[in-house]
């Protein structure tokens, strides 16, 4: 009896390693566990033992029971990962063809464009672009930032953490939820003064019209001796000005709260939403743009830098949000959608690289 059973343990073992399709593992399965299967008829047969056999023999059936489950289970999953290989490589691009003639022209993201112009009009005001990345640590992404272990504005930050070794959450690796970190990188490594941007991704556990699991930022920071609030002003307005292309974009200034910066304002700027339509930059209405305010000292020491000698300002705004208000776009989630028919209507044309001389949008 045992013989027997190990020699249909192994041949279904054998099969299961043999089968060289789902449809084929699938027989397999059938053959061994289905109502009339081989393992299936051997249990049943056991009602035929005499009972100080039976339980022995139900025993074993089991334990066979398990491995062959056990070793379907692996096999599916073998197939599976096999047949997405073959499917990634049957469906592979070269994307170093020329584009094919009479084909789709290719279009630039708006959000593209949105970068472009953005990183075109603060390089016409001498900063440089900076970068960090998307998986911070702790440390960066808060802590140094004047944003504390227990301080309430880790809760409303919505963090996304990835699992550690333990299964949990990985205090040191969270999906950056601001662009700000950047700062901590830069005044830990470039020598003051500098004035940097950082456009980048950033993450939130939040979706819905106006919000996305991933989205994008550009944060300012400018360090000096002398930099104080009309700087900031000053820059903003002149931004804000560029980037709307508007002759007059009036900004208003509202007292703010942020752990890394003191004072701290958040900015509205003018506009009108008469007639369903929104035009920036005239009208009685105002509509939020961006967050700023004076690096906090404790955020400059933070980094090393000594706040009786260096201060600093700072700024983050939405790409996403400043896109929308730019281009008329309603709903946020669309830039993610990869529509065809969106990214031909909002999309710009490719090798006209937004530029302050020759006008940001050709
Ligand atoms: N990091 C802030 C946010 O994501 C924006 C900000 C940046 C505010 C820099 C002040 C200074 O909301």
């Amino acid at each position: 009896m045992a013989e027997d059973f190990n020699q249909l343990r192994e041949d279904l073992l054998r099969a299961v390693s043999a089968a060289a399709s789902p449809e084929a593992l699938e027989t397999v399965r059938i053959d061994a566990l289905g109502r009339k299967g081989r393992l299936t008829l051997a249990m049943k047969a056991l009602g035929g033992l005499p009972p100080e056999e039976r339980r022995a023999a139900g025993e074993t059936l089991n334990r066979i029971k398990g491995d062959i489950s056990a070793a379907l289970g692996e096999r599916a999953a073998a197939l599976e990962a096999a047949a997405l290989r073959q499917q990634l490589e049957r469906e592979r691009v070269d994307v170093t063809l020329p584009a094919r003639p009479g084909g789709v022209p290719g279009l630039l993201h708006p959000l593209t464009q949105t970068w472009d112009e953005v990183v075109a009009i603060f390089g016409e005001m001498g900063f440089t672009v900076a970068e960090g990345p998307d998986i911070e640590d702790d440390f960066h992404n808060f802590t140094a930032l004047n944003i504390p272990a227990e301080h309430p504005a880790r809760q409303e930050h919505d963090t996304f953490y990835l699992r550690g070794e333990n299964g949990q959450a990985d205090p040191d690796r969270v999906l950056r939820t601001h662009t700000s970190p950047v700062q901590i990188r830069s005044m830990r490594t470039v020598p003051p003064p500098f004035r940097i941007i950082a456009p980048g991704r950033t993450y939130r556990a939040d979706s819905d019209m106006t919000h996305t699991p991933m989205f994008s930022q550009v944060e300012g920071l400018v360090i000096d001796r002398g930099s104080h609030f009309g700087h900031l002003k000053g820059c903003l307005q002149e931004f804000c000005r560029a980037y709307f292309e508007v002759e007059e974009a009036p900004l208003r200034f509202r007292a703010s709260y942020f752990p890394f910066t003191e004072p701290s304002a958040e900015v509205d700027i003018r506009c009108d939403r008469r007639d369903g339509e929104l035009k920036i930059g005239t009208g009685d209405g105002w509509l939020e743009i961006l967050g700023c305010g004076m690096v906090h000292p404790n955020v400059l020491r933070a980094c090393g830098l000594d706040p009786e000698e260096w201060q600093g300002f700072a700024f983050g705004m939405g790409l996403e949000r400043i896109a929308m208000l730019k281009y008329g776009i309603p709903d946020l989630r669309t830039f993610f959608d990869a529509d065809l028919r969106w990214l031909r209507h909002y999309g710009f044309q490719p090798l006209e690289t937004p530029s302050l001389l020759r006008g940001l949008r050709p």
